[in-house]
């Protein structure tokens, strides 16, 4: 086995090179004075299982594309097996036709990862409208979660606290969480109106006066959600707003929005590389990846 990455998530490629005592040779990537890719393996590959490493942040396009290069080229130069580790997995969200005339984006990142890849491998996926990675993927596709750790996380730092889902598809994670530490929780009903502006409402209303809150998401990403969780949950007389994303893609100033919308805390794992990482998600692709050995 070899590990290797295009770019994105090289702490966590070296890290899992030490634990499955496999080398790590990542690929040179670089581009022609014409802006076509040049890509280079820098070790041999023949016969070997190739573990590309790689998140789809930053620059989801560019790593799509990267990806799918680096994957042909190790099937071309005899790899006997290529998996891709991607602990963030991009365009899940556009998993249908909303309006019409527009793409259907992770089914055709899907399609193209089919025809390079032998298998994927990746962390809390957003599963909405797909009941599983086997609605898009025909290559073995394993979904891991950090549930567990994000739990461990919670109830390590935390004291009466009680965990706010945002949006309807938030209970896999929210729920999930709050019975292994057995703490209330509540998931919130999300209407979105554009990419930019959604609209969050208490169904299921729970005691939160005095309480720590931790809003846990699979992905923040302009921080919209989970500000308008925040706003209510602070209306609400919480004591102390923490949100926890999975994957904080954490963008168009995402931080300060959330700062202002009262969340006193920013927690995300390193399925993305971000300075606010606090929770490891390495031990979840090493077990993951030593059934390959
Ligand atoms: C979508 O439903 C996801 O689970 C997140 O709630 C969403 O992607 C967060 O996006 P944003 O931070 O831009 O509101």
């Amino acid at each position: 086995m070899i590990i290797t990455t295009c770019g994105n998530s090289i702490p966590i490629a070296k890290a899992l090179a030490r634990k499955l005592h496999a080398p790590y040779s990542p690929v040179t990537i670089s581009q022609f004075p014409d802006g076509d890719i040049y890509l280079k393996y820098n070790t041999a590959v023949k016969g070997k299982k190739v573990v590309i490493v790689h998140s789809f942040q930053p620059h989801s396009n560019q790593s799509l594309f990267n990806l799918m290069f680096a994957a042909e080229t190790a099937q071309d130069l005899g790899a006997q097996k290529v998996i891709l580790v991607a602990p963030y997995l991009a365009y899940m969200r556009q998993d249908t036709r909303f309006h019409p005339g527009e793409a259907i984006s992770s089914r055709i990142m899907a399609k193209h990862l089919n025809v390079c890849f032998d298998k994927i491998i990746t962390v809390d996926p957003h599963l909405h409208r797909y009941k599983s990675l086997r609605d898009i993927f025909t290559i073995p596709a394993v979904k891991l979660t950090a549930n567990v750790l994000i739990a461990e996380y919670i109830q390590k730092h935390f004291k009466n606290e009680v965990i706010i889902g945002p949006d309807g598809e938030s209970f896999q994670w929210a729920e999930n969480i709050a019975q292994h530490i057995q703490v209330q929780a509540t998931v919130l009903k999300k209407t979105r109106y554009s990419s930019r502006h959604v609209r969050v409402k208490m169904i299921k209303p729970i005691s939160i006066q005095g309480k720590n809150v931790v809003i846990v998401d699979d992905i923040i990403s302009t921080g919209h959600t989970i500000a308008e969780a925040a706003k209510q949950a602070r209306a609400m007389g919480a004591k102390s707003i923490t949100a926890i994303g999975v994957h904080g893609l954490l963008v168009e100033k995402a931080m300060a929005k959330l700062r202002r919308a009262g969340v006193n805390k920013i927690i995300t794992t390193n399925c993305i590389q971000h300075p606010t990482n606090r929770i490891d998600i390495t031990p979840l692709l090493a077990k993951e990846l030593k059934k390959e050995r």
